[in-house]
């Protein structure tokens, strides 16, 4: 693996989770594979869970970290091409990128989108020129589109909570109120990361206007009737997300898709997921994310452990580059 923005850079999705399982078990057994490289986390919007997750994880393997808040700290980028910057833009990503790629031996990114242009936004312009430009095997802190490292963490903490099943866990995606247009990416990558994994039986449910792009969620059962859903699920990962089509609204009228502790009765004592933040009494109440149900904070507790897997994984193939290395001086 040499950039981690998706489930398709990984090549056994199996083996990062054992290695996951390794860490938690013993988060020191690689302390010294990253002696002497550093990594960057690039933060364009805010963050709890992913920046301290991805630094304790980066610490644990022995690099040095540094963190940059860009939006606070840096200048403000410009990613279109050709563009004449006589407006509020001060560097372009073609420049500032290969900077970091000097500093830098693994470069960690946060770009929310837009939500104005969709093109742009499934075009992943902000992450993909990280790529690009920066010459480093580049990490998603979440992107536009996508949040693997959640996605990776929530199928680790499905497989995990739901070990004792002799049958695939149904997992229920559904679909939350919020006041406020969200991204897909959550939605989008735990859709993917599921279907991938072929270790649950995903269904989702949502609103009519809230369908999410088919590529994410082909394999899945899609449906607009949350409680009949709801019946013998196993799993329930709450979340909000803005409509595709139109692109980025809110359409009013569904504030009844709070998952209440009546509708989780329905389910098979089913354990509840949210990736946090979450607004509290919209996309869920007090009672369930209180309650003997939530998984909300052992989730969370995982995130370290999936980038401290994801980290590993791009820093042995660092060190085999460097071994497979021709010596051109050896003759
Ligand atoms: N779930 C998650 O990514 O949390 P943060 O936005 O706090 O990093």
């Amino acid at each position: 693996m040499n950039q981690f923005t998706s489930v398709h850079d990984v090549t056994d999705i199996s083996a990062l989770l054992k290695r996951m399982a390794q860490y938690k078990a013993q988060p020191l057994r690689d302390q010294h594979i990253g002696l002497g490289k550093r990594m960057g986390l690039l933060f364009l919007n805010p963050s709890l869970r992913t920046r301290l997750s991805t630094e304790i994880a980066a610490r644990q393997l022995g690099m040095e970290v540094i963190v940059f808040n860009a939006q606070q700290d840096g200048w403000a980028l410009e990613f279109g091409d050709g563009v004449v910057m006589n407006g509020s833009t001060v560097e372009h990503v073609k420049d500032a990128a290969p900077v970091l790629g000097q500093y830098l031996d693994i470069l960690g990114v946060r770009s929310f989108p837009g939500l104005m242009d969709r093109e742009a936004d499934y075009a992943e312009r902000i992450i993909q020129a990280f790529i690009q430009y920066s010459g480093i095997p580049v990490v998603s802190l979440e992107s536009a589109t996508r949040h693997p490292l959640q996605s990776l963490t929530d199928l680790f903490t499905i497989q995990e909570q739901t070990s004792q099943l002799f049958r695939k866990p149904k997992v229920v995606l559904s679909w939350a109120p919020h006041i406020k247009p969200i991204p897909h990416c959550v939605a989008n990558s735990f859709a993917e990361w599921m279907i991938a994994s072929g270790e649950v039986d995903l269904v989702i449910a949502h609103p009519e206007p809230y369908a999410l792009h088919p590529s994410f969620t082909q394999g899945a059962t899609i449906t607009y009737r949350q409680e009949e859903a709801l019946l013998d699920a196993d799993v329930v990962y709450v979340k909000n997300w803005s409509t595709f089509e139109p692109y980025g609204k809110v359409m009013p009228g569904f504030d009844d898709w709070m998952l209440t502790p009546e509708k989780l009765a329905l389910t098979q004592q089913a354990g509840v997921m949210h990736c946090l933040p979450v607004r509290r009494n919209v996309e869920l109440p007090d009672a369930v994310l209180d309650g003997p149900h939530s998984w909300v904070t052992r989730q969370a507790a995982n995130r370290v452990w999936a980038a401290q897997a994801v980290l590993s994984e791009i820093l042995q193939r660092y060190s085999t580059a460097v071994l497979s290395t021709p010596q051109i001086n050896a003759q």
